[in-house]
């Protein structure tokens, strides 16, 4: 893999209009999607019907309308009313299915799904239990869609480290069900270095890592993501585009970003996307990827990720090859199914008319 300037175009440059079809016929992981944030507003109204959960709001419409956000907190407290609704393993099954068929369709090939156990148990579930469901859904999605999946379990920020050792403790159990640990929720006021102890026990404990920094939060918080957490991935990370040595240190690194173009325009984290700071990363040999972070909340899944962001940024074919690319090969799939998913991805480049 090289840096964009470095990458061999395998194809002939493909025009502006043609690009939207490249860009939904071209193989691709996803490495940032909270699980949760995929419960469409009908599944939300489903689901509490079927577990008698009483919802604050009237209708799917009425939910929908809510959707309209200042910042990520606003956006999360719409997001945990929605939780309330999942009480069954195969409330968790369902919800994971619905997320691998509409990912499949984007010709999401591989997708390593975020989920907060803390939310759950707040609620009376166990973390067996919704660690199980998400499972089944992962363990089915190459016979039923075609794709693989995995699980990284994220800590929530805003609560203490002891709580997330209770956590990791009660998922210990199903270590072989998950791929990776995660920090994830309310960013501003809770730094990565809050959770050294436990993302310690947990690189001990053989587990891939993972970190939201540099959503809101100023560059600081991706350094200690780095240097204190020893993350192999930072998500999000838009805020290094203010740090030059910072910007500089992750083009040596190679250390990915998930970028989530769309949840950074509804979280106002951009004021538009022809600001949005990817092209400007990918230009500086920055390994970022595109992902649909919270997609039933934020206007689109991945395709429409790519397509509006391509549009407002005018990136072009060599972007959407190296982005494809970077996608697979920022995955903590093994090296064999790295490569022939990469492949795959050649091939679509090689023979795209
Ligand atoms: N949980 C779900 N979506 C999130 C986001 N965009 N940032 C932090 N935590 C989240
Ligand atoms: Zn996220």
């Amino acid at each position: 893999m090289g840096t964009l300037k470095e990458t061999q175009l395998n194809h002939r440059p493909i025009p502006t209009e043609r690009l939207p079809d490249l860009l939904r016929r071209m193989p691709k992981a996803e490495l940032h999607i909270h699980i949760e944030g995929s419960l469409e507003p009908e599944m939300i109204f489903t689901m509490a019907q079927r577990n008698a959960v009483p919802l604050s709001y009237a209708s799917v419409d009425v939910l929908r309308q809510a959707y309209v956000f200042n910042n990520l907190q606003e956006f999360l407290d719409v997001y945990h009313a929605g939780t309330t609704v999942l009480k069954t393993e195969q409330d968790f099954y369902d919800m994971a299915s619905a997320y691998l068929a509409r990912a499949r369709a984007d010709n999401v090939l591989h997708a390593e799904i975020f989920f907060d156990t803390q939310t759950h148990t707040a609620h009376g579930s166990s973390a067996e239990m919704v660690i199980n469901g998400l499972h089944r859904a992962c363990a089915d999605a190459p016979a039923k869609y075609g794709m693989t999946a995995s699980l990284i379990l994220c800590f929530l920020r805003h609560l203490s480290e002891e709580e997330a050792f209770e956590c990791l403790e009660q998922a210990l159990p199903l270590r072989d069900k998950l791929v990776g640990i995660g920090l994830a929720s309310s960013e501003v006021g809770h730094p990565p270095e809050k959770f050294a102890k436990v993302f310690a026990r947990a690189r001990e404990l053989g587990f891939r890592l993972v970190a939201h920094a540099g959503e809101e939060a100023p560059p600081a918080y991706i350094w200690s993501a780095l240097d204190v957490l020893k993350v192999e991935r930072i998500d999000h990370g838009v805020q290094a585009i203010h740090d030059a040595a910072l910007m500089q240190r992750l083009t040596q690194s190679r250390v990915p970003l998930t970028v989530c173009p769309l949840s950074n325009l509804k979280l106002r984290v951009f004021p538009d996307l022809a600001q949005h700071s990817l092209g400007r990363m990918l230009d500086a040999g920055i390994v970022a990827t595109v992902n649909s972070d919270d997609p039933a909340y934020f206007g689109g899944y991945l395709n429409e990720n790519f397509i509006q962001t391509f549009a407002a940024l005018g990136l072009t074919s060599a972007h959407a090859y190296q982005l494809a690319l970077n996608s697979f090969n920022a995955s903590f799939l093994d090296a064999t199914q790295r490569a022939q998913y990469v492949r795959r991805v050649d091939e679509v480049f090689e023979t795209f008319e």
